[in-house]
């Protein structure tokens, strides 16, 4: 039995895995950084503060577990923001002092390839995982819950970044990710074409995209200051649309060039309605066994936590009270 903290970013989660199972997954979000069009850390770290003690209490509750009878604590021990996983990391070191049990630190990337882990129906090892965060954005092979290799990354922004700038120049408030997504639906992807990067090998580029909505949107609206308006869902979808585009060409070629059926999303941006259609029906004309998270795991969750230190305990993969949050830390 594991008791997990997450405190990366903006969402304060506990959560209670038995056997690899899920028994709660509680999450408080914080409200406070949408009129500052992005995460505030110093009020993210504070909010952490003031929901991790109701958010535990509620974790338990939920599982209908006490605390003395886990077996472990773990806890987002990097990358994220340093003020918020300091709140998690001394959480989850006091708990496993005062109960005595070993402490787990998970990376929260490798957490986010292991969500697909927590379903029913699992990939077989090796698979391949598309992780699409906030910060990340990551071709993952794994070849086992302990041994994953990142083989593609983003040289500059995130896709979910990619979101999130792109809804700010259209005046959405942050996350902008989820909106574009809403607003998409009602549009035509073909109406816009946004350019494309090239790049080489298995690594994607974000950056060049967000400059040409930049100059495109700048043109259109000398000519017609209510353009944004005017044409919301179809800029919505025609940038999501190719955001989808850039990462699924990736993708795809990681599966060729490896030859691994089992494909995965993972992250934030794997809740993307359009990234889920259009991986489903790559994955079923090339038959690929496709792996989605349910929406509760996509964007930030203690669940993914515990599912990684589940596995980790097995291998005494444990850490000492002296180990420390880390802003950013190697993958292994
Ligand atoms: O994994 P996550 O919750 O946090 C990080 O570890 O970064 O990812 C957050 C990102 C944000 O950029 C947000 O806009 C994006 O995920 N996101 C979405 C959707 N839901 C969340 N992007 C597009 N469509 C969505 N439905
Ligand atoms: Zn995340």
């Amino acid at each position: 039995m594991i008791f997990a903290i997450e405190s990366s970013c903006y969402e304060t989660s506990a959560a209670v895995c038995k056997d690899g199972k899920i028994l709660s997954n509680f999450i408080a979000n914080q409200k406070v950084h949408e009129q500052y069009g992005g995460v505030v850390p110093e009020l993210a770290s504070r909010a952490h503060m003031q929901n991790i003690v109701p958010v535990v209490e509620a974790a338990f509750r939920q599982a209908n577990v006490r605390p003395e009878e886990i077996d472990a604590v773990a806890f987002t021990q990097s990358p994220g923001l340093i003020g918020s996983l300091l709140v998690g990391s001394q959480f989850a070191k006091s708990m496993a002092l005062a109960l005595n049990k070993p402490l787990i630190a998970v990376h929260h990337m490798q957490a986010h390839v292991l969500s697909n882990l927590i379903a029913e129906r699992k990939p077989s090892f090796p698979f391949l995982c598309l992780t699409v965060s906030g910060g990340h954005t990551q071709i993952v092979l794994a070849s086992s819950p302990t041994e994953l290799k990142v083989i593609g990354e983003t040289l500059d922004d995130a896709a979910g970044e990619a979101f999130d700038k792109s809804a700010k120049l259209l005046g959405l408030p942050y996350p902008g990710g989820p909106l574009i997504d809403k607003y998409a639906k009602e549009g035509d992807p073909t109406r816009f074409a946004f350019a494309e990067p090239q790049i080489e090998g298995l690594d994607f580029s974000f950056s060049g995209l967000k400059t040409s909505i930049l100059y495109f949107l700048q043109k259109e609206i000398k000519n017609d200051p209510e353009f944004v308006p005017k044409n919301l869902a179809d800029l919505c979808a025609s940038i999501q649309e190719r955001i989808i585009s850039i990462l699924l060409k990736k993708f795809k070629k990681a599966a060729l060039q490896t030859g691994i059926a089992d494909l995965c999303i993972a992250g934030g941006v794997s809740a993307n309605s359009g990234l889920r259609k259009a991986f489903t029906e790559m994955c079923e004309h090339n038959k690929w066994n496709v792996f989605i998270p349910p929406f509760e795991y996509c964007t930030d969750n203690a669940a993914m936590i515990a599912i990684t230190a589940y596995y980790k305990y097995f291998q005494k993969d444990f850490s000492g009270l002296s180990v420390s949050a880390s802003a950013r830390a190697a993958w292994d």
